[in-house]
């Protein structure tokens, strides 16, 4: 349990209502230990401003929340509306403050409350456009970037289509659960009408206890993240994880791709299978997380000294360039979702989230391999995919994506008319990255060399959802999704 202190709301409050003379005359111990509480508070805060969204490179936190949400907005004017008021609010809730609005007794509270009285936390809020919002509606078409795939199907998947794709994502990560819950709720409520809730998974993930501990642990008992990307090396995260100018579109430009993945482990299976099984299927030794061969977890990887098919041979070859360029940004989460009612085992796993600059050149190769042949797929399936292109930090006085409209719309297909107001840019410059016009048809870099699968034609499995109906003709019901969306099936 936690010890209650003075929070800096409550010390900011009390000043400005003149409540200082209060807490003054309670002696200097206590100014001292509230002065330093406010310290502290404000040193859990992460700045969502920057050339990249927060929430990437941030280390990680104790709790996720990801989400996808459908858009029912329906027309650009009002897609510009809701991002502009997520924006307003993650400036808010970021800080560790409560939405601002009534709190009349006859109405609903503006805030929802349940993290009333927690710190920031560390909370973070990550924004990402899925490749379905630029079907037409909102006169995006031209402006999705190459590097947005509808991902293939892979050998093996088992996706849940109702749990996956999404036009908008949002990952919320705090090391308070119900500072990450809330925030999700938040932006869910101030988007109400403009857009709907379609998946939501939570996660988990916690630091060893000690430092020299080195990575913490999946629910297979494994360390996990070992030969992750050192996040704090700014070449090697613009070698893989940031989207240069170079690579466009350019309202894109220090964005990034999310790949999600909701992979369930079969726990059980896993805990009857040997030792000596369980270390050949990932190549590293259970205990110390030491590579074959190695007797320490961050010992250099000899894969001549791997198994064949084991999990980290296959997700890195070591091949040279090829290799180094394919690598990704790892900040997964296990998850926990109780007990499947069908086969009575537990729903449990790793929410997998991967950040890259190119996921064709990245995820998709990897992942192809590692479908094929890592033996690590006896013990898991995937059950869920999204896949989003993260847009650059947010300027001032802006809203993640607003170089995404700095150019007017393309005109809606012929089928789908949009509301008036459709193609008015936003006011105000774009966002960073914004400026130089987009290359004609969208932009984007030609396949990277020596990489990956090229994106299939249509847009099988990977994406979630395969075909999206027309948007918006007149006379269709106003929250299309919420008639269409099939119930969600237990895995
Ligand atoms: C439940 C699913 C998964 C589990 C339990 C798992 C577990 C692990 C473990 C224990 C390691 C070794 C330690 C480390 O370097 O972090 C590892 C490494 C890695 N995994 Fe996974 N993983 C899973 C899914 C995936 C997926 C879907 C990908 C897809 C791209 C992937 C890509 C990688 C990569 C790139 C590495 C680093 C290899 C290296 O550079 O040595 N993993 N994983």
């Amino acid at each position: 349990m936690k010890t209650p202190s003075i929070s800096r709301r409550s010390l900011l409050t009390a000043a400005a209502a003149g409540g200082a003379a209060t807490l003054i005359g309670q002696g200097p111990s206590l100014i001292g230990g509230a002065l330093a509480s406010a310290e502290s508070e404000s040193s859990q805060i992460v700045s969502w401003a920057g050339p990249h969204q927060a929430g990437i490179t941030t280390p990680g936190q104790r709790h996720l929340q990801i989400c996808a949400f459908d858009v029912t907005a329906t027309n650009r004017a009002q897609l510009i509306d809701l991002l502009t008021k997520w924006q307003r609010a993650i400036e808010v809730l970021t800080v560790g403050q409560q939405l601002p609005g009534s709190t009349a007794p006859t109405v609903a509270p503006s805030d929802t409350g349940e993290a009333a009285g927690q710190t920031a936390s560390h909370l973070t809020i990550t924004i990402g456009f899925g490749a379905t919002l630029f079907d037409g509606r909102f006169g995006l078409a031209s402006q999705r970037p190459a590097a947005l795939i509808d991902l293939p199907a892979f050998k093996g998947d088992q996706l849940n289509t109702a749990i996956s794709g999404g036009d908008l994502s949002v990952q919320a990560c705090a090391d308070s659960r119900f500072v990450a819950e809330h925030a999700v709720r938040m932006l869910a409520r101030v988007g109400k009408g403009l857009a709907e809730l379609r998946w939501l998974q939570s996660g988990f993930d916690e630091p060893p206890a000690r430092a020299d501990q080195g990575s913490g642990r999946n629910l297979f008992g494994t360390k996990d993240g070992t030969s992750n990307l050192d996040r704090s090396d700014d070449a090697r995260m613009r070698r893989n994880v940031w989207v240069s100018s170079e690579d466009g579109p350019a309202w894109m430009a220090n964005g990034t791709y999310q790949v999600y993945r909701r992979v369930n482990m079969t726990i059980e299976t896993w805990d009857d299978s040997p030792l000596e099984e369980q270390e050949d299927v990932i190549g590293r030794r259970k205990a110390s997380g030491a590579p074959f061969g190695g007797t320490r977890e961050f010992d250099p990887v000899d894969v001549s000294k791997l198994p064949i098919h084991s999990h980290v041979r296959l997700s890195n070859p070591r091949t040279g360039t090829a290799s180094e360029d394919e690598r990704i940004l790892r900040r997964g989460y296990s998850f926990h979702d109780g007990i499947n009612p069908t086969t009575g085992e537990y729903d449990a796993g790793l929410a997998f989230i991967a950040y890259q600059r190119d996921p064709r050149r990245q995820f998709v190769t990897i992942q192809t391999r590692l479908a094929e042949n890592d033996t690590l797929n006896e013990y898991l399936f995937h059950t869920a995919s999204g896949i989003f292109a993260i847009p650059p930090g947010a300027p001032s006085g802006q809203f993640v994506g607003a170089g995404l409209f700095a150019t007017p719309g393309s005109p809606p297909p012929a089928d789908a008319p949009l509301a008036g107001g459709d193609d008015a840019p936003p006011a105000g410059p774009p966002a960073g990255g914004g400026g130089t016009p987009p290359p004609a048809g969208g932009g984007g870099t030609p396949p990277p060399a020596g990489g990956g699968t090229p994106p299939p034609a249509g847009g099988a499995g990977g994406a979630g959802r395969a075909v999206r109906p027309p948007a918006r003709a007149a006379g269709r019901p106003k929250h299309p999704h919420r008639h269409r969306r099939p119930k969600p099936k237990r895995d």
